[in-house]
């Protein structure tokens, strides 16, 4: 970053997970499968489902009130509120202004980012212009999915790899510290047809004809996602390293997307860091797309395994495609 900017720090984190959980053996009871082959081809052991009537918005309003609450911040205080979502509580309004209604956020501007799993990222990097610009003092990044509402629960191929959640983060320009490092941002396009939910948009609309197609629901050509994710991720993390002008070996956490297990492995022996160095909880959530990261955050910051200055690279990917990679000095 220019040495005209202001640096945005993370201050504070929260997250929030249902309480409601979804192991394997459950799933083996809905669709042909097994833990034996979930546990091997993915490492998630269990996830956690929403309740009925538990939106997005709640999931994400909790998050930001404990991220409210460890932070020491008024609600008032808050510029803008970011909320990264690819299952928002309605096509329109935003999800972000359900959430600046639930948490009392009357001064916020308030919006939602969709980048399908690599969405936190995007809206980080995001708030953070305004930040660096002197535009906002205070924003509030939320990353948060009800995917078991677009999951088809009669898919196998797709049924047992999300689950629901969400984190926050609160942004602020702190003194002396150096913040966020670099970022790389990207998207392919040409790739839209691999991760998607067809209808429910202008392209399709929902008819009954729709409905008894279920493409309502979410779609993905497994296989083509598993070999472009690894690439990609790995591309646009060394990138950012590059940028931050850092190497692998002072990053005390690699914060991957929680996708599957033998994605990041991949990535991880790409970039020949142990696994011991990435932070990892699909084994208890699955992914839950754009709160994978903040939850991950959150958790590793409650654990005492982050100190003021260690440097923190998060990486995603998801539909789109997208990707999306931060160094952060925390
Ligand atoms: N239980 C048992 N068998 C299954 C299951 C299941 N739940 N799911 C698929 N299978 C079967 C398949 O039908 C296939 O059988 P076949 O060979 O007879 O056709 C067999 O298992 C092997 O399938 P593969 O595709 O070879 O399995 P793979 O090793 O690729 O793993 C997986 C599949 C886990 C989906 C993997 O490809 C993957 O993780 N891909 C990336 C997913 C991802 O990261 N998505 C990001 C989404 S993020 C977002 O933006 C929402």
């Amino acid at each position: 970053m220019g040495s005209m900017r202001r640096s945005a720090s993370i201050i504070s984190t929260g997250a929030y997970l249902p309480s409601r959980v979804l192991t394997n053996a459950d799933l083996e009871k809905m669709v042909e499968t097994s833990n034996d082959w979930i546990m091997s081809r993915t490492g998630i052991r269990e996830r956690r489902i929403a309740a009925e009537d538990e939106f997005t918005s709640d999931m994400g309003a909790r998050a930001a009130q404990q991220a409210l609450e460890l932070g020491g911040i008024d609600p008032q205080s808050i510029d803008l509120i970011i909320v990264a979502t690819c299952t928002g509580d309605t096509v329109f309004p935003s999800t972000a202004c359900y959430i600046q209604n639930k948490i009392g956020a009357t001064r916020a501007a308030a919006y939602d980012v969709q980048a399908a799993c690599s969405g936190f990222l995007y809206a980080l990097v995001t708030a953070e212009q305004f930040i660096a610009a002197g535009a906002y003092e205070t924003i509030l990044v939320i990353g948060a999915e009800k995917l078991s509402s677009i999951v088809n629960w009669k898919d196998r191929n797709t049924c047992v790899l999300f689950g629901d959640g969400a984190g926050a983060v609160i942004l602020q320009h702190r003194p002396g510290s150096r913040g966020l490092l670099a970022f790389d941002l990207g998207a392919d396009g040409a790739q839209t047809s691999i991760l998607s939910i067809p209808a429910g948009g202008c392209r399709m609309p929902i008819t009954t004809e729709v409905l008894d197609q279920r493409l309502q629901f979410l779609q993905m050509g497994g296989k083509e996602v598993f070999k472009y994710a690894v690439t990609a991720m790995n591309r646009s993390a060394e990138e950012c390293l590059e940028k931050a002008k850092i190497k692998p070996e002072q990053v005390r956490w690699f914060i991957p997307h929680q996708a599957n297990y033998r994605i990041v492995d991949a990535v991880a022996q790409r970039m020949n860091v142990g696994m011991e160095h990435f932070v990892m909880n699909l084994d208890r959530y699955g992914n839950t797309s754009s709160a994978c990261m903040p939850i991950a955050l959150h958790e590793t910051a409650m654990a005492g395994k982050l100190d003021r200055g260690d440097l923190v690279l998060m990486v995603s990917f998801g539909g789109g495609l997208t990707w999306a990679s931060t160094v952060l000095e925390w």
